[in-house]
């Protein structure tokens, strides 16, 4: 039977209980018979029982992202679109090749990227630049220091969008104000590849309609017909680093003011979002704000923490030591 391909569209669903009528229906796509092609694509084996599990082990220990039964389809959407172009037709062996203790982790580190879903955008929640700028910088007076000297962490950067938007929020912020920028950003994420993407900082117009035209104009270069790159002062103010949350204790920095961490949560288990939720406690300054994606963590209390009732943000502020 001939076959043809297509690039799966991906958008933040909810891996753990979702059915993602995008990815299903996208796989569809990818395995629709077509006519008038001169090429085909092997078939795959089947995947049992038994392996899949094998599989959801792997994937929910290595990043702890849960693949549920019903989202069998994107995982095996994902490796077998990563598997013919290795030209790999067997789950097993593939299994295989990603757990060889010599060369498995350079090919884990493409199926990871794979793996996860980085959709983003600029300006995604407007939300948190007032919330930063009511509830932290005016309640702790910070205008009157006339330099602003916070250290930012966005956590699961994805392809830099939401690391960007701060920046340029916050070189704004301070123009506007006349005080000296001092700001600065680590941003993490576990796909080298996304990574690679946001430090570039090179974007097409299309997914920079979000972001009002004066910051466009002001904080971004024009480099051609359809693309902006961010201004290298507000790049360099944004480091970029490879951090896997099953490994959140090894992140060798402490003491942010902020940290921001959307859109990721959804990805992980209930124990694993407590779990990361009292270690971005712990790297928070005291007066810090930790702040995620409107409902992905309820119930969620911490002896140092206290919750933050702004519009439609969820936001906790450390309030002890
Ligand atoms: C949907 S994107 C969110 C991007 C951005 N925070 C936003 O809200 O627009 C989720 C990101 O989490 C990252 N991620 C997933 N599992 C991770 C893990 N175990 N460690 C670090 N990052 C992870 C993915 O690679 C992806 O880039």
């Amino acid at each position: 039977m001939l076959y043809n391909s297509v690039d799966l569209v991906m958008t933040d669903i909810d891996p753990i209980n979702g059915t993602d009528t995008d990815i299903d229906s996208s796989l569809k796509r990818v395995t629709a018979p077509v006519s008038n092609t001169s090429w085909h694509l092997e078939e795959m084996s089947e995947m049992g029982e038994a392996l899949f599990c094998k599989w959801v082990e792997l994937v929910e220990l290595r990043t702890g992202i849960r693949i549920s039964e019903m989202r069998k389809s994107f995982l095996l959407s994902k490796l077998s679109i990563r598997m013919r172009e290795i030209k790999i037709d067997d789950y097993q062996q593939y299994f295989d090749v990603v757990n060889d203790k010599r060369c498995g982790q350079v090919e884990w580190e493409t199926l990871v990227d794979r793996l996860t879903v980085h959709e983003t955008r600029f300006w995604r929640d407007e939300s948190i630049f007032q919330l930063i700028e009511k509830e932290y910088i005016e309640k702790n007076n910070l205008l009157n220091n006339n330099r602003l000297d916070l250290q930012v962490w966005s956590v699961g950067c994805a392809t830099g969008e939401e690391p960007y938007s701060l920046a340029v929020w916050f070189e704004h912020y301070c123009t506007m104000n006349n005080i000296d920028n001092r700001q600065g950003i680590h941003a993490t994420d576990i796909s080298l590849a996304a990574l690679a993407t946001a430090r570039e900082g090179l974007y097409p117009q299309s997914r920079l309609t979000n972001i009002p035209e004066h910051y466009l104009n002001y904080y971004f270069t024009k480099k051609n017909k359809d693309k902006y790159k961010i201004n290298d002062n507000l790049k360099e103010r944004v480091c970029f680093t490879k951090l896997n949350l099953m490994d959140v204790d090894s992140f060798p920095f402490s003491d942010f003011d902020i940290i921001v961490c959307q859109n990721v949560m959804i990805y992980f288990d209930q124990e694993l979002r407590i779990k990361l939720l009292n270690a971005f406690a712990d790297y928070l300054k005291v007066g810090g704000i930790l702040i995620l994606g409107a409902g992905e963590m309820l119930g969620w209390n911490h002896p140092k923490m206290e919750s933050l009732n702004f519009q439609s943000t969820l936001a906790f502020q450390r309030a002890y030591e």
